[in-house]
């Protein structure tokens, strides 16, 4: 899929891999609605690389709608969504305390994630459908999940995130299933341990994550997320990828804690 031209939605652009893959997806000459609820860092990435922000919501059908539709107004074809709005949320299925994971906590992890991730992906898709094919393989336009390897092993405390992730991942094959029929491939990446801002600043959030890090076999660092934007751009340019979970991690593998 030739970038040069097309619009674009990234999810949770005003931030870490969303702001990087914005950033790339631009370079690219992708016209980008940043889709994001930070309304300060959006706007001024949006302004920044001459793309649109739409303050939005991946939960709310409305906003979600709207952001897809700022996408077609632009009036470059709309050929891709990238889901990175997400949230991380700690606590044991029984705490240490006794008592059990808070429910509430639980289903805004999943609401945000995974149910942010398909109101997206579907109505992003059904708006890609209208444009018409650009090549003889009928091909449309690309999503891009971001799931993460906590989703394939979840580390203690990680049930709720978990559980969201590994949603993404069991969406992915019969999404691009579904999609096929129009013209629309559908990839996720598992992330490992990438320094964005979902870490927090500060020294504390530096200890994190160095102990999150150290077991990288190599590069022995955190990825970047200019590296992970690198990705999201090779999936999306690669038109045989399509139904595909990738690890993009250093080749770390989760211990339980
Ligand atoms: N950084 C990592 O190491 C890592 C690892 C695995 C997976 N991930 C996943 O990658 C994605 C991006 O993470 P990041 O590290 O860039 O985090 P980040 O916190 O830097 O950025 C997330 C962005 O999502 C936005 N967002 C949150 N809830 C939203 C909502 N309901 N609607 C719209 N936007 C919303 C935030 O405002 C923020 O701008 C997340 O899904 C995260 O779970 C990150």
């Amino acid at each position: 899929m030739d970038l040069n031209g097309v619009s674009a939605v990234v999810s949770g652009g005003a931030s870490g891999l969303g702001e990087a893959t914005v950033r790339a997806l631009a370079a690219e000459g992708v016209k980008v609605v940043v889709a994001d609820l930070n309304e300060d860092r959006g706007k001024s990435i949006a302004d920044e690389v001459g793309g649109v922000f739409v303050r939005t919501d991946v939960t709310d059908e409305g906003q979600v709608h709207a952001a897809v539709r700022a996408a077609v107004d632009t009036g470059r074809p709309l050929r891709v969504i990238v889901n990175s709005a997400g949230i991380g949320w700690a606590s044991r299925t029984v705490n240490r305390d006794g008592t059990p994971h808070d429910l509430g906590q639980f289903e805004t992890v999943i609401r945000v994630n995974l149910i942010g991730t398909f109101n997206l992906m579907r109505i992003g898709a059904a708006a890609i459908a209208e444009t018409e094919p650009v090549d003889e393989d009928g091909a449309r336009g690309v999503v891009i999940n971001t799931a993460s390897i906590a989703g394939i092993e979840g580390q203690t405390g990680q049930v709720a995130y978990s559980a969201s992730k590994g949603g993404i991942i069991g969406m992915t094959l019969p999404a691009a299933r579904d999609l096929a029929a129009i013209g629309v491939r559908v990839n996720t990446i598992c992330p490992g341990i990438i320094d964005t801002p979902i870490y927090g600043r500060g020294e504390a959030a530096e200890a994190f994550k160095a102990k999150l890090s150290a077991p990288v076999p190599f590069p022995k660092r955190m990825g970047r997320a200019s590296e992970f934007a690198h990705l999201v751009k090779s999936l999306i340019e690669n038109d045989y990828m399509n139904g595909e979970t990738i690890r993009f991690d250093g080749g770390i593998r989760f211990q339980p804690k």
